[in-house]
């Protein structure tokens, strides 16, 4: 089965084409992928700090088509090949969102195929699975992006319990937050993780927020303002030199990345105790993360755990991820999954709640 992908929650556009069978065969799940294509809305986004909504769903509308037929050109198909369109139906941006149902279904309507209404985070949890080493199932799933920051045991393909989740910021607006007040520009991230590199370790002891909390969830504001903290404190001394600056920035970072992966790779451990699973799963944008991959692959070293990781190009948002998820949950669920006309959204939607039986 030939199955379309559309990501549009948020400020990436992304279209994908995957072929099933390579699952089907027990063959490596990436070579599915027939043809994908990207945009990113960072640079529209940047001059307002994060992103906008209105302008997001406006951009999406004009990304798709182009992207779409980028996508069938990579794969040298036509429209009448696809035989599914399987779209984010949440969580997200509700205009971003509509973009990508409006257009699945009716393309799917058009095509005469069916269409089916993917989570989001689905996308980044199974991810790894096209990854080099795929994980097993069952599996702890570390997602970290902008918008959630969660653990989750995965028991199968639609198979899922929330085990602990931040109960504020997001481990992604945690850097996206610190690397504006660090004065690097949105979203920081990946800025953030270069100058940690550069950083003091031990410099700034920054709090690790619930790290003895004895539950799975987290907590990133008070690690956010400890940053503003240290900012102002800097900033009394009205020091002038660049180089000094520079490398309180660089010593701050350090300290911010320490802590947040610190209590990132101590709960995901935890996780891992408390179910027995062997396999943890790195997923969504922060997954990227230099430092957390490091920390993670130190820890699973000492030989109790195995950590699976998607390809780097698939930790940030993009359309396989849902073009697989949904191909996964068709063929999960014998197609019961499929979604009816409606162009009905979910931006606020828990994942657990779309369990397959
Ligand atoms: O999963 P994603 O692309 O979008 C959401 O679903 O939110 O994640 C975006 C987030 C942003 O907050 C971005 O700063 C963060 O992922 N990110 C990183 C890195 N690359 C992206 N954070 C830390 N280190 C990185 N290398
Ligand atoms: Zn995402």
């Amino acid at each position: 089965m030939i199955v379309l992908g559309i990501e549009t929650s948020c400020d990436e556009t992304g279209v994908a084409l995957y072929d099933t069978s390579a699952w089907e065969n027990g063959a490596p799940a990436s070579q599915g992928i027939l043809g994908q294509a990207l945009h990113s809305q960072i640079a529209m986004h940047r001059d307002y700090g994060g992103v906008v909504p209105e302008l997001a769903s406006r951009d999406h509308i004009r990304r798709v088509l182009p992207l779409l037929d980028q996508a069938l050109a990579q794969a040298a198909m036509q429209l009448s090949d696809i035989e599914a369109v399987a779209f984010t139906q949440g969580p997200g941006l509700a205009g971003a969102l509509l973009v990508g149902s409006a257009f699945a279904k009716s393309l799917a309507q058009g095509l005469q195929i069916a269409s089916i209404g993917v989570h989001h985070l689905e996308g980044h949890l199974l991810s790894p699975l096209l990854g080099a080493s795929a994980p097993t199932f069952p599996f702890i799933a570390l997602l970290v992006s902008g918008g959630h920051t969660q653990l989750m045991l995965v028991s199968g393909v639609g198979k899922y319990e929330l085990l602990g989740e931040t109960l504020d910021d997001a481990a992604g607006e945690a850097f996206d937050k610190t690397a504006k007040l660090l004065g690097l520009d949105y979203p920081g991230g990946a800025a953030i993780s270069k100058l940690a590199e550069q950083g003091t370790p031990g410099r700034f002891e920054l709090p690790k927020p619930m790290l003895h909390s004895g539950d799975l969830d987290f907590s990133f504001s008070g690690l956010k303002t400890a940053v503003l903290n240290q900012v102002k404190k800097f900033e009394e001394k009205k020091i002038v030199d660049p180089k000094e600056i520079q490398q309180f920035h660089a010593d701050l970072a350090r300290g911010f990345v320490d802590s947040l992966v610190g209590v990132l790779v101590s709960k995901s451990e935890k996780a891992l105790q408390q179910t027995g699973c062997k396999h943890l799963v790195l997923a969504g944008g922060v997954g990227a993360n230099s430092q957390l991959r490091a920390a993670l692959n130190e820890k699973s070293k000492k030989g109790r755990f195995e950590v699976h990781y998607p390809p780097l190009d698939l930790c940030t948002d993009n359309g396989v991820m849902i073009a697989f998820a949904g191909a996964l949950r068709m063929l999960a669920d014998n197609n019961g999954s499929t979604t009816s006309g409606a162009f009905d959204i979910k931006p606020r939607w828990d994942l657990a709640s779309n369990n397959l039986p």
